[in-house]
């Protein structure tokens, strides 16, 4: 069976990382998206609401995806779940130069374990997790642009 992990911050996850989900079911028997930390943000949501927010939107994918988080390298948890490749999305040039960095980093780490790029579709290539709390806390309808699981986690901690 071919497994992938898909990590991130989702924070929250958005229309633009469930369009990079389901191109990657395309090439994996399975994907885990994994709730990781990046170090340079402070989180919105917590790990579990995180989560929680991706299980729900997820879960019409049955046992082709599955939800976990962890505070280590995601090379280590990819590892240690018989993964060789990392789901990663790219909306444009300005995400590639991050990209390159952490995949350098994952490289040193463990080079048997390679990083799979996909291009964001352009009508949700300008979402980002930023601007969806930006529209949210100043009154605009994000339903179109994030699942209803983080609809109404947004509505439960106003
Ligand atoms: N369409 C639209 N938007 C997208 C998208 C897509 N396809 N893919 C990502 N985005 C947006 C997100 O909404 C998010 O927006 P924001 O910057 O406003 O929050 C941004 O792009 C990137 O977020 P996301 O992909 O959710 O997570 P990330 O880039 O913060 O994830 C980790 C980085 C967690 C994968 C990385 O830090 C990591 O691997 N951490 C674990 C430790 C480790 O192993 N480090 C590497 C070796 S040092």
């Amino acid at each position: 069976m071919k497994i992938a992990v898909y990590p991130g911050s989702f924070d929250p996850v958005t229309n633009g990382h469930l369009d990079i989900l389901e191109r990657a079911l395309k090439i994996f028997d399975k994907v885990i998206v994994l709730v990781a930390v990046n170090n340079q943000k402070k989180p919105r949501f917590t790990t579990k609401e995180r989560v929680e927010m991706l299980r729900d939107s997820t879960k019409k994918y049955g046992d082709k995806v599955s939800v976990d988080s962890t505070e280590g390298l995601t090379v280590n948890y990819a590892k240690q779940v018989g993964a060789k490749h990392l789901i990663r999305g790219l909306r444009a040039v300005s995400d590639f130069e991050y990209e390159f960095q952490l995949s350098a980093a994952n490289e040193y780490i463990d080079s048997d374990v390679d990083m799979i790029f996909l291009m964001s579709h352009k009508e949700t290539s300008f979402i980002s997790s930023s601007s969806i709390d930006d529209l949210f806390r100043n009154g605009i309808d994000i339903s179109q642009l994030v699942p209803e699981s983080v609809v109404k986690m947004y509505k439960k901690n106003k």
